[in-house]
């Protein structure tokens, strides 16, 4: 079958980013969130820590810079979300593509169901730093009942996971260039600079040496007692942290005018952006957790439960707290509004809604979608989908990162590599535009035949171990 030549070469009416900086800072606060700050670290203290990072680095370039690759030349290329990008660029204009592109991108829809909890939770933790309310409490059981009493509690919940949902919906109200744009711009550079600040102070504690022990130096008995999740999970979390497979980041590339900029290029300043946040904010936890002699290996409630330990220990708690906590809430809401934008972006493309009707209708649909993780953690506490212990939110994270992630980063491979999709030679000719290189046979033989075959073979394994193996 003969390839269409459907490269970004066609005109077409759409919004732009104003500058390159707007694009990265765009891109990198899409990837820059919860994943960074929350699960990276948390699952690296878990998993063996240096063998997890080693994993999750190769990962990220074998099939993180790949997949991101393919997502922006689509999105160049199709001007348009990622459901309108596969409809257009499909070979022959076939419609199972758009089918497909459809079904994976809900996974934006599902992820904000239970991502705007969880910031809900770092917003709540910021105003009680920056209130000064979480001071009061002085002993373990104290701070641990802090967390459970904001998730047990439904109205406080609500209240923070809607203030997400808010401020999300208003930005994405105006314009791209104007408010999205900037804001992203804004709130990603206020969190380098505090990611700076307090990288500088976790390093001069006391327990810095041992804490970044504890974070790179690899452990052989953890790693070897897990070793097959270990692998499943440094996969996950290489498609978690950039928003992979469900065209949250195809659609940065739609926005961007020209061809001037090289896409390999582009991918690589993200891939290494978010790494620097993730690694980051390992180097501020673990060596504050060792230096308070505070368990780092506390899993999800690391954040919520171990460091307030060891803020309520420190000299200035309450500062390094507040600035702690503003940290992540930059990073979730940077997220929230990227995200909101590309949901947007499909109901402004595919449903014809001026853009500020369509902010205000998935603002509203993701606030009453988002009530069954907020209830799951207490008038629904009962309900344990996953088996005992787990709750609404593990049964919406599984969904999104063990299937819809790596699954629609199958199909987006699929689709830039095969003749009845938009064909290798479409998408390489997308992606060598201001390219100074050249993507040769091992290229196009890795892209079409072993990156998919790697994805499937750790899917299938993470499922064996997720259900079969215990
Ligand atoms: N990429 C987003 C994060 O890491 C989903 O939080």
């Amino acid at each position: 079958m003969q390839e269409n030549l459907t490269t970004s070469t066609q005109p077409a009416k759409r919004e732009t980013l104003a500058t390159r900086l707007g694009f990265i800072m765009l891109s990198v606060g899409c990837a820059v969130g919860l994943g960074n700050v929350w699960r990276f670290p948390y699952i690296c203290g878990k998993y063996g820590g240096g063998y997890f990072v080693l994993l999750y680095f190769i990962f990220l370039a074998m099939l993180g810079l790949p997949v991101l690759l393919m997502e922006l030349s689509v999105g160049r290329a199709g001007k348009s979300n990622m459901v309108g990008a596969f409809g257009k660029l499909a070979a022959n204009g076939q419609k199972i593509w758009r089918g497909f592109a459809k079904f994976f991108f809900i996974g934006n829809v599902l992820l904000m169901m239970y991502y705007t909890t969880v910031s809900g939770w770092l917003f709540a933790y910021a105003h009680k730093y920056i209130s000064g309310s979480i001071m009061s409490f002085t002993t373990n059981e104290e701070i641990g009942q802090c967390f459970d009493s904001l998730t047990g509690s439904w109205q406080t919940s609500l209240i923070f996971m809607l203030f997400g949902v808010v401020v999300g919906t208003i930005l994405c109200c105006g314009s791209l260039q104007k408010t999205v744009e900037r804001s992203v711009k804004y709130m990603m550079m206020m969190l380098f600079v505090l990611l700076a600040v307090l990288v500088g102070k976790a390093l001069t504690m006391d327990g810095a040496l041992e804490g970044l022990k504890f974070y790179l130096v690899p452990s052989w008995d953890k790693f070897s007692q897990n070793m097959v999740e270990t692998i499943f999970a440094a996969l996950g979390q290489a498609f978690f942290t950039l928003s992979l497979g469900v065209g949250s980041m195809e659609i940065f590339g739609s926005y961007l005018s020209g061809q001037k900029r090289s896409l390999v290029k582009e991918s690589i300043t993200i891939i290494v952006l978010d790494t620097v946040v993730a690694i980051g904010a390992g180097l501020v936890i673990f060596p504050a957790c060792l230096t308070f002699k505070v368990d780092p290996n506390a899993g999800p409630g690391l954040i919520f439960v171990s460091l307030p330990h060891v803020f309520q220990q420190m000299a200035s708690g309450r500062l390094w707290g507040a600035l702690f906590f503003l940290f992540m809430a930059m990073a979730a809401l940077t997220t929230i509004v990227a995200v909101f934008e590309n949901i947007i972006a499909y109901v402004v493309d595919e449903w014809k809604f001026s853009r500020k009707n369509a902010a205000l209708l998935v603002g509203t649909a993701i606030a009453i979608l988002s009530l069954p993780c907020v209830f799951g953690f207490n008038l629904w506490s009962s309900f344990a989908p996953l088996g005992k212990g787990t709750c609404v939110l593990d049964l919406e994270d599984f969904i999104v990162s063990q299937n819809l992630l790596p699954l629609g980063g199958l199909c987006t491979v699929f689709f830039c590599t095969w003749k009845c999709g938009w064909g290798q030679k479409n998408f390489i000719a997308e992606a060598e535009h201001s390219y100074n290189g050249h993507f040769g046979p091992f290229f196009r033989f890795y892209t079409k035949y072993v990156l998919p075959m790697i994805v499937l073979i750790v899917f299938a394994f993470g499922y064996w171990s997720t259900f079969f193996s215990k």
